[in-house]
């Protein structure tokens, strides 16, 4: 085998790849919508475009699936693929790194099958551009050498459908965008939905676990399945070593004490990320970059891990002059407020606009 042929293959495709897969989380996923619990409107939206493909023959439109961490993009493509019975291969936007890495993806591709492209907003635009024809023409154009020997190449390519999923749909360039006839946002899980996958995880993994301990792990996942599940991992461990191994409501607050998880769910990097605005920056506004150097952070995590959940339950407020905390956020940390974050806000949705 050409020994450069399986580098490409390991460095920047895989069927089974996955960067948040490291815990080998495999077993717990959903195989079906059916088995799906959750984003309901994507669910439906997704069952009928499937439906109505396989009526017609045809390969599924390009997918773009948005939203925070966690949410079950990867397994929605997994299941989008399984569900039109063709093949998937994943990649993400940073491991392609030439034109030459996604030329060799797309020309590998079978008929119909899916190509997924995780952080697809993080691939280099000048890559990117081979994606338009791709997508729209199913061909690729490039050249190959310099100069006088430079060669157009035209390269038809088999239909496929490209899933792209991304945290961030307003850094994703608008050709890219408006080439994705489906487009959509996963949102943050409830309690409710969290606790009825902590409960079919808990049977697959075979821990013993009553309503009220299902219940308390997925109020303290922050809307995050990902979490959740890796919460009901700890709590099984300790189960194991301080009980008879069955999780009920006390085991559970014990175990989440011990993590350093609170109700609702914050972790230490949260508790960190509100303390810091309130006690270097007054409560804010402070930017986000100087924020992360604050505290040791990377600004990405704040931002992508953190701020998602801090803005739903309404502790951070993300203005036009950065970020700040608002009372809530001041109670739940037990400080005085002093702030005027609830004041000079600005509705996110203004926010993302401007920024994009
Ligand atoms: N495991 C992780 N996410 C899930 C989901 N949305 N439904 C069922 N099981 C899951």
């Amino acid at each position: 085998m050409d020994p450069n042929e399986f580098d490409f293959e390991s460095r920047i495709m895989s069927s089974s790849y996955e960067p948040e897969d490291q815990g080998n989380d495999n077993i717990l996923r959903p195989h079906s919508l059916d088995e799906y619990i959750g984003q309901s409107k994507a669910k439906e939206n997704l069952d009928i475009l499937i439906r109505a493909a396989k009526l017609r023959g045809e390969c599924l439109d390009h997918v773009l699936l948005y939203g925070p961490p966690g949410l079950g993009k990867t397994t929605l493509s997994a299941i989008i693929a399984t569900e039109m019975g063709v093949n998937l291969r994943i990649t993400s936007g940073p491991a392609i790194e030439k034109k030459g890495d996604l030329v060799a993806l797309l020309t590998n591709l079978g008929e119909g099958d899916v190509l997924f492209i995780d952080e697809i907003h993080r691939m280099p635009r000048t890559i990117e551009e081979i994606l338009y024809p791709a997508m729209e023409d199913f061909a690729v154009d490039f050249v190959i050498g310099n100069g006088p020997a430079a060669r157009s190449i035209h390269l038809p390519l088999a239909k496929f459908t490209l899933i792209g999923a991304t945290t961030r749909a307003g850094q994703l360039s608008t050709p890219l965008r408006d080439r994705f006839g489906v487009q959509m946002r996963l949102e943050l899980y409830t309690p409710e939905e969290l606790a009825t996958i902590v409960n079919r995880s808990a049977g697959i993994l075979d821990v013993p676990i009553d309503e009220d301990g299902a219940l308390e792990i997925a109020s303290r996942s922050r809307g995050t399945p990902r979490i959740a599940n890796r919460l009901l991992k700890r709590v099984r461990d300790y189960a194991q070593v301080r009980g008879d191994g069955r999780i009920d409501l006390k085991i559970a607050q014990a175990a989440l004490k011990m993590l350093e998880i609170d109700e609702l769910g914050l972790d230490n990097t949260d508790r960190r990320m509100l303390e810091t605005i309130i006690r270097f920056y007054n409560g804010g506004p402070v930017g986000l970059e100087a924020l992360a150097a604050t505290i040791g952070e990377e600004a990405i995590t704040l931002e992508d891990v953190c701020e998602p959940y801090l803005l739903q339950i309404g502790f951070l407020a993300r203005t036009l002059r950065g970020r700040m905390v608002t009372r809530m956020g001041y109670e739940h940390l037990g400080i005085p407020y002093t702030g005027g974050a609830e004041t000079s806000a600005v509705p996110v949705e203004q926010i993302a606009m401007t920024e994009e």
